[in-house]
């Protein structure tokens, strides 16, 4: 029987280590760290996220700047709104949530943040940071992963690491991290070949697909290593993982639940390049 990583417990210590160093920041430097989150339109649950994200901001002492647009808002006022942010100095991180309205296109949006307040990581110049393995800000999903392993002791290094899924938010970034970490990594994807024995092969699965409970048990390979990052919401309204967690706790060694794993670190991620980007403008050592 698998034991459970307790992402959310993980990332309330780490919350909690965040609001002592705010804490010290602001006392010793006068200086409060600040997050612009961005939300256009209503989709219900990016208004949960951005929601959760301010109070975590609140939480930690951290300064949150909110602008909420109407889903009808042209293209070129939410570009005036980034170009305001990147020039504002009580702003050191700007996330724009995603998805966006589809008249508005994601990569236009994300080039045009500053890569040294993209505390999300998808600015091309961070993605390829990334790539050669220096980012200046990880995205904060995949990072959040990393940060659950080595909580628990797990290296990666030498292991063979699988991660379904190629999104540019988990599945790429993931491998990217996994690597760094010299773990040898796999990605597998929809239009994969035989994805069961890719899965069994592997001895950390990083799941990031979005589609409830599509890896059963049987899957896992006896002592695996499973980090599960889908939340996929049930039509009974209940929240579920991509791993089937009942039949994959019997054969793994490590399980995150869903939700309650990797989620919450996700937050926890978010304030802590917020503060990381602080601290560089600043001229402290991050
Ligand atoms: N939508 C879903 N996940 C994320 C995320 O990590 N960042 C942003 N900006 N939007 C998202």
């Amino acid at each position: 029987m698998a034991s459970v990583i307790d992402g959310k417990k993980i990332a309330g210590e780490i919350r909690e280590n965040l609001r002592q160093e705010v804490t010290w920041l602001r006392e010793t430097h006068g200086m409060v760290p600040g997050l612009a989150v961005v939300i256009v339109g209503e989709d219900p649950a990016s208004r949960v996220y951005v929601r959760m994200k301010r109070q975590a901001c609140e939480t930690a002492g951290i300064a949150s700047f909110h602008h909420e647009l109407p889903g009808d808002t042209p293209q070129n006022l939410l570009l005036e709104l980034i170009h305001r942010l990147n020039a504002d100095p009580a702003v050191h991180g700007i996330l724009v949530q995603l998805p966006l309205p589809d008249h508005i296109p994601e990569r236009v949006i994300l080039e045009t943040i500053s890569p040294y307040k993209d505390v999300d990581g998808f600015h091309p110049f961070n993605v390829g940071m990334l790539s050669i393995g220096e980012p200046l800000f990880p995205p904060c999903t995949p990072f959040g992963v990393m940060m659950l392993l080595r909580h628990v002791g797990i290296d990666p290094k030498s292991r063979h690491v699988v991660v379904v899924g190629r999104s540019n938010i988990v599945g790429k970034p993931m491998a990217m991290l996994m690597l760094a970490a010299h773990a040898t990594v796999t990605v597998a994807h929809s239009r994969s070949h035989d994805l069961p024995a890719l899965v069994r092969s592997a001895d950390i699965l990083v799941a990031a697909v979005g589609k409830p409970r599509m890896i059963p048990g049987e899957w896992i390979r006896e002592g695996a290593v499973v980090i599960d990052v889908g939340t996929n919401r049930l039509p009974d309204g209940s929240l579920c993982g991509d791993v089937d967690f009942a039949s994959a706790e019997k054969r793994a060694s490590w399980i995150t639940p869903s939700p309650g794993g990797v989620g919450p670190m996700t937050i926890a991620m978010l304030l802590s390049n917020t503060v990381k980007s602080a601290k560089r403008v600043h001229g402290l050592p991050t």
